[in-house]
């Protein structure tokens, strides 16, 4: 039987005006796709997207609840609404290490292809005429596109990465000593051969599924020499506070990042906009950092 289109499925319908930019209307169609079907889980979702598009984030917190409690293995929403229920383990839900474990073998191909991502090689160049560096902890190193890109800056390389599809590819490439399969702040906190000191660390478009960046800047800031370097990318927003986008990943103000920086005792050097890559053929904006630890 083929499936309903766009014009008789209110469902199809609010997925269609999501991706087309336009959540007022797509809560419309969502809820009227609800009022047929109160246990459309797919409407529940797309209706918590369309009011996070649309900034109310309460709305879709219940949104997202009635999802899970449809759909209990629904990964997508428990992601969601742990992310929106405050600065608990966002890692907890196993969402971002499934994303990636299944995008792993396509991962470097599709990211540096169609979608245009080339945040190491900006690193690189940030980097290139402060090198040559002796340590280095790629933080979400992923498939290793960063430790790639500074093997020939940096004399020992480190990783963590929570995707053990993401590690394995990252220990094909034989530039990373040691990697690490686990959570950032976890792996930090008890990997006795991540201790540093470093006087490099990356974080190459990572920071975007940790929300509050305060735990990750701590343990950096014990991690790095005086006058190491912090580097990493974030997906830009207005305001003085991460911002959870219906994407699944956070976006981060400038405000943010420098009371921070302030706060862990960093000196903010360096701020370049840029974007991080394409999402529905349209840049998504972002900006890159270098941190010196006072
Ligand atoms: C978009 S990829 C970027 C990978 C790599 N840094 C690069 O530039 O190619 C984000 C990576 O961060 C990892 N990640 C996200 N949250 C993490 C966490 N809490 N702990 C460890 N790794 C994490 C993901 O598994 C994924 O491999």
């Amino acid at each position: 039987m083929s499936q309903p289109d766009s014009a008789e499925n209110p469902t199809a319908r609010g997925e269609a005006l999501l991706a087309g930019g336009r959540p007022d209307e797509a809560v419309a169609a969502f809820t009227a796709a609800l009022a047929l079907r109160p246990k459309d889980s797919a409407a529940w979702r797309g209706l918590g997207k369309a009011q996070l598009d649309l900034g109310d984030q309460n709305a879709a917190k219940i949104s997202f609840a009635r999802a899970l409690a449809i759909v209990p293995y629904d990964r997508y929403a428990a992601h969601m609404l742990a992310s929106l229920s405050g600065p608990a383990d966002v890692q907890a839900t196993g969402y971002v290490a499934d994303l990636f474990d299944t995008y792993a073998d396509d991962f470097d191909a599709h990211l540096t292809g169609d979608l245009n991502y080339r945040i190491p090689q900006a690193i690189r160049a940030l980097l290139a005429e402060r090198a040559p560096f002796a340590s280095l902890l790629d933080l979400g190193c992923g498939t290793g596109l960063v430790g790639a890109a500074l093997s020939d800056l940096v004399a020992t390389i480190h990783g963590i990465d929570i995707a053990p599809r993401m590690t394995r590819k990252a220990h094909e490439r034989g530039l990373y000593r040691h990697l690490r399969t686990g959570d950032l702040l976890d792996s930090i906190a008890n990997d006795p051969a991540l201790v540093g000191p470093y006087d490099l660390v990356t974080a190459a478009d990572v920071f975007v599924y940790l929300g509050p960046l305060e735990a990750i800047f701590a343990a950096t800031a014990t991690l790095l020499v005086p006058q190491g370097l912090l580097v990493f990318s974030v997906e830009t927003t207005a305001g003085d506070a991460p911002v959870l986008r219906s994407s699944g990943r956070f976006a981060h103000p400038a405000a943010y990042i420098a009371r921070l920086a302030d706060q862990f005792g960093f000196t903010l050097d360096v701020t370049q906009s840029r974007p991080i890559r394409q999402e529905r053929d349209q840049p998504i904006p972002g900006a890159l950092y270098l941190l010196t630890r006072n």
